[in-house]
């Protein structure tokens, strides 16, 4: 069954929709007859999201917001268009950019990018929780982390610093909404592996051929229908290269670099390189 909060003709609010995995969550959110309100910056992918939708599905209902999310009055034209449809019941902080800033360098990149990724999933959580809160049916907030906020290998430092933010506050998110709803109104955090979208292969289109390792963004989409049909908070996807279990070795290393007081991102320093080797030795490949 179907986690409460996807409801046939309730409202479904989904941020960077318009390709890759937020698309892909519309996509199936629509299929199953929720009224879907597609937001992103790019106004010629919105257009061609919403007729792949309708080729899909000719009573899809589907309604499109165009803006940056960092944007204050573009966030409350989205609220106010969506609550205009009806009830919202989902929404779901997916849009983020990547940029490769490091932890002294690039100034601008970081200030981008936590307001993309981490200041305006805060916005959104501001402008819909109260307005859920006051509601009395079942609904849900769905934040898009990633595994680099879990595990923060080194190479993009303020993306995984701002995906670092969206886990604890999206923790946090559930912990309140639990104490003040009893679990009608909940969080979740969706933890995507490496997937095929145009975040990680700039220029892609349908018809593009997708490469062995990653995921593609419909399955990184029904993880997160299976997830929230189990009512997990923690919505974790493998890829064609990482299986569970050597994500959650990798998560155990470096929860054990705190415990064990070893260096920083120890699982790429140079003298724990064979004892991490070992460490993962036993673990079987993905199916
Ligand atoms: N692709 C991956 O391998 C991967 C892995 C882990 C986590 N994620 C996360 O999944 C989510 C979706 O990633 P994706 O790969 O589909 O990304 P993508 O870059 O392919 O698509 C992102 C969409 O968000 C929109 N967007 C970006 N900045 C925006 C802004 N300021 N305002 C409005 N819209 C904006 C873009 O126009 C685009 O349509 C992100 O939160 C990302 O961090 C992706």
């Amino acid at each position: 069954m179907d986690h409460p909060a996807i409801c046939q003709n309730r409202v479904a609010v989904i941020t960077g929709a318009a390709v890759g995995i937020g698309f892909a969550i519309a996509s199936r959110l629509c299929q199953l007859g929720m009224k879907v309100v597609l937001f992103d910056k790019d106004q010629n992918a919105l257009d061609a999201a919403v007729l792949s939708l309708y080729r899909r599905n000719a009573d899809a209902q589907v309604t499109t917001v165009t803006g940056d999310v960092t944007s204050a009055s573009a966030l409350q034209e989205l609220f106010t268009v969506a609550r205009g449809l009806g009830d919202v019941s989902m929404v779901v902080n997916n849009a983020a950019i990547l940029k490769g800033a490091g932890p002294w360098s690039d100034q601008e990149q970081w200030r981008k990018t936590m307001e993309v990724n981490f200041w305006a999933v805060l916005a959104v959580q501001q402008l819909f929780v109260e307005y859920l809160l006051e509601q009395d049916f079942p609904a849900a907030v769905v934040s898009v982390g990633s595994k680099e906020g879990i595990t923060t290998p080194p190479g993009n430092t303020a993306y995984s610093v701002s995906k670092v933010a969206v886990k604890v506050l999206t923790e946090h998110l559930e912990h309140e909404l639990r104490e003040r709803t009893s679990g009608r109104v909940s969080a979740h955090l969706l933890i995507p592996g490496y997937t095929f979208t145009p975040m990680n292969f700039p220029g892609i289109s349908a018809d593009s051929a997708k490469p062995s390792a990653p995921w593609t963004a419909d399955q990184v989409a029904n993880r997160l229908l299976e997830g929230l049909a189990r009512s997990d908070f923690y919505i974790f996807c493998e890829d064609n290269e990482v299986s569970r279990e050597l994500d959650q070795r990798r998560m155990q290393w470096n929860a054990d670099d705190l415990i064990q007081n070893r260096p920083a991102l120890s699982r790429w320093h140079p003298e724990y390189r064979k004892q991490f080797k070992a460490y993962i030795a036993d673990v079987a490949p993905p199916q």
